[in-house]
């Protein structure tokens, strides 16, 4: 009989968010439940821009998670203002890991981003120097670009730029939409990596258009067409600088089912799952050879990301990916309104539990 259960080290999410106040204890405990480490994303209503307020953000995670062994591992929020002086603390500090650039309006609470990218000269030569990594989201914002182009345009434009005038500078591209971005990805790969959430290999824009507007399926950047699909797969498959990252992103049902649909997709209780599922058909689905799978999902959700930032890896618990199905639960607690996740009331084939080692 074909073996029915994967078993990995328990993966690390290179790309979070999780709010603050009173959602966290939501938040915090579902990506606890799946993950080992995280990069939590800093884009707070105000945004976590000093490293003290950094480390203030990690004490309130870290005093609502219930499993102690997650690790969140903070990050700055690059502002016009942001100078060499606190690249330097940060690299300093143990608790930061990178520096995340959202030009302004790009996204979700990225109005104190920045405005021009030759405000951040000062800050980009730092990190150089530093070798202290660069995430990025990588879209641009003129508004009469396309919003299905607007990766491109950043690649071509302001990526382009800080990869000539820094080419030491250590870069993430932050969960890569297209095959363009793949490609540029490639193309610098001695410096760059790049995160791949489970939604842009699950979803093409068909899945958020077709057959009527779906808001759950809507986030920034917005998924794209089969072929763009295909080539982050690709890139996932045969690219070892290429990591999970799942972008796992909460909004209130009263803004994603709104007028104005926040970008966002929820994900964190059930990523590995998720990535099982998404790769499982170049793995020989609806039988999948579990064995050459687990080998690639250690890699990409274990092994790639942690050698990028250059952590240690000191695996104490295991995940047990089974090919079981699971019910995803309709909604999720969320202060006074509900939280609806990815496949939110559908069943999906695999299910995910961490497996403590024996005492
Ligand atoms: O869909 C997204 N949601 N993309 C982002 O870049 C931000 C995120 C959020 O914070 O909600
Ligand atoms: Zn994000």
């Amino acid at each position: 009989m074909k073996e029915r259960t994967i078993r990995i080290p328990v993966p690390d999410d290179w790309h979070l968010h999780l709010r603050d106040g009173d959602v966290l204890d939501v938040t915090a405990n579902h990506a606890a439940s799946r993950c080992r480490r995280a990069i939590i994303m800093p884009n707070l209503k105000p945004p976590v821009v000093t490293v003290e307020e950094a480390r203030d953000y990690l004490e309130r995670i870290r005093a609502t998670v219930r499993r102690p062994s997650f690790e969140p591992l903070m990050t700055l929020y690059l502002t016009d203002r942001t100078d060499a002086s606190q690249i330097r603390k940060a690299v300093q500090s143990d608790h930061v890991f990178g520096v995340k650039l959202y030009p302004a309006g790009a996204t979700t609470n990225s109005e104190h981003g920045l405005t021009s990218i030759q405000k951040a000269k000062e800050a980009l030569a730092a990190m150089e120097e530093e070798g202290f990594p660069l995430l990025v989201h990588a879209e641009a914002t003129d508004p009469s670009i396309d919003v299905f182009d607007r990766e491109k345009a950043f690649v071509d434009g302001d990526l382009d730029w800080i990869c000539q005038r820094f080419p030491k500078l250590r870069i993430v591209f932050e969960h890569v939409s297209s095959r363009h971005g793949v490609e540029f990805v490639r193309s610098e790969s001695n410096r760059m990596g790049a995160t791949v959430t489970p939604h842009h290999l699950l979803l093409t824009r068909n899945d958020l258009l077709a057959g009527g507007l779906k808001p759950h399926h809507y986030c920034l950047p917005v998924v794209k067409t089969e072929e763009d699909r295909q080539s982050l797969m690709e890139a996932c498959l045969t690219l070892d600088n290429f990591f999970a990252g799942t972008d796992s992103a909460p909004h209130p049902r009263s803004k994603k089912e709104s007028h104005s649909c926040a970008a966002g997709i929820y994900t964190a209780p059930f990523f590995p799952e998720l990535y099982a599922m998404a790769f499982e058909h170049r793995f020989g689905a609806p039988e999948p050879d579990l064995e050459s799978m687990e080998g690639f999902l250690r890699d990409f959700l274990c092994v790639r990301g942690e050698r990028f930032y250059g952590l240690k890896s000191s695996a104490q618990e295991y995940m047990e990916i089974r090919r079981k199905d699971q019910q995803i639960p309709d909604h999720y607690p969320f202060g006074d309104d509900v939280l609806i996740p990815l496949y939110a009331g559908k069943t999906i084939p695999y299910t995910a539990e961490i497996i403590a080692p024996a005492p």
